[in-house]
């Protein structure tokens, strides 16, 4: 392969993805909403999927968590979990993902009084029929929403350990301003006793981003970043997370809503610079592409096909996957180079 040979669509369908950043409750697509809310006899805001969709209109972190959060209320049952679960599978599935890792955000729905077991049990049951019947392996992460108080996360981190073996790692997101990763510093560390694996979302243009980045690189000691960008704003920081290999989960459509353009250029430099970069999908149902869409948005961007491979091969190196997943995976893209479509 060359490098200034074009991706076609026909290559990125046949690129093998691993995807790293997806909210699983940011995959709630609208048909499936309205049939949730009327197995569940609740009324919707929106009368049809039209309506709904053209309310989808964010232009920050905020202004999305809103409608985010308002969207799950329909989830209530372990069913409604795993038909959620399900859906966002078949449909990775379908665009040649073949390693996924999941976050969950328990704290959503406990404090609106759906039990951790039906969140859980639901989306578990979905992962391994996926696995069974799709051939698609995943992960999960359990996130903690950071606008909430340390001792909520801490009281989820130990309802968590009965499961502990249904989970690979934990998180943090939700809304940032006035929530530094440094606040849950007691609960990452009972976390990595009990052996889970951490990553934080530090997301683009916040107004401490390269701040949170350097308590996550620095004080936290994460796994990786969700998002992170910002960190190019410090050539010392950039220089650590290279040094430490630190990867970063970026989500270009997403960033399109949340702040301002893909970033592309970033995540060009960032590839550049030798940090282990991804290209991830984030909340898809609301944001309108899935990794394949997010794929075309880079290569619109202009990068080559072995750009997109690299972030392909940077995505399962910091995946959390287990050692025969990433074997396969990886056996996968060297055939793709080696064949004469490649
Ligand atoms: N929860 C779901 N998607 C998120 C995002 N992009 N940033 C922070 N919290 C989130
Ligand atoms: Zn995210």
């Amino acid at each position: 392969m060359t490098e200034n040979a074009t991706a076609t669509d026909a290559f990125i369908e046949t690129l093998p993805k691993c995807e790293l950043h997806l909210h699983i409750e940011g995959t709630l697509e609208p048909e499936l909403k309205f049939a949730l809310a009327e197995r569940n006899r609740l009324r919707l805001p929106h009368g049809t999927v039209e309506e709904m969709r053209a309310a989808y209109r964010f232009d920050d972190l905020t202004s999305f968590l809103a409608s985010y959060y308002e969207g799950m209320q329909v989830l209530r049952t372990a069913a409604d979990f795993y038909d959620l679960t399900r859906a966002y599978l078949e449909k990775a599935a379908g665009q040649g993902v073949r390693y996924a890792e999941i976050f969950f955000d328990p704290q959503a729905h406990t404090s609106r009084g759906v039990p951790f077991d039906v969140v859980i049990g639901g989306i578990r049951r979905a992962q391994l029929e996926a696995e069974r019947t799709l051939g698609l392996p995943t992960g999960l992460i359990m996130c903690f929403l950071r606008d909430f108080q340390a001792e909520y996360a801490m009281a989820t981190l130990l309802e968590s350990l009965p499961y502990r073996q249904w989970i690979v790692g934990v998180g943090l997101d939700s809304d940032e301003r006035g929530h530094p990763p440094a606040k849950f510093a007691q609960v990452f560390d009972r976390a990595r006793r009990e052996g889970y694996l951490i990553t934080a979302h530090c997301d683009v243009d916040q107004q401490d981003s390269v701040e949170h980045i350097r308590q996550c690189v620095e004080d936290i000691r994460v796994d990786r970043i969700d998002h992170g960008s910002n960190v190019l704003e410090s050539p010392e920081l950039v220089a650590e997370v290279v040094r430490r290999g630190l990867g970063l989960t970026c989500c270009p459509i997403s960033n399109r809503w949340v702040s301002d353009g893909t970033k592309a250029e970033l995540i060009k430099q960032l590839l550049d610079l030798g940090v282990k970069v991804t290209v991830n999908s984030d909340d898809p149902a609301y944001f309108g592409g899935y990794v394949a869409e997010n794929l075309v948005a880079m290569r619109e961007a202009g990068f080559s096909p072995d750009e997109l491979i690299t972030l392909q091969r940077n995505a399962i190196d910091i995946s959390w996957a287990p050692p025969e997943v990433k074997r396969d995976f990886r056996g996968r893209l060297d055939a793709l180079v080696g064949s004469p479509a490649g």
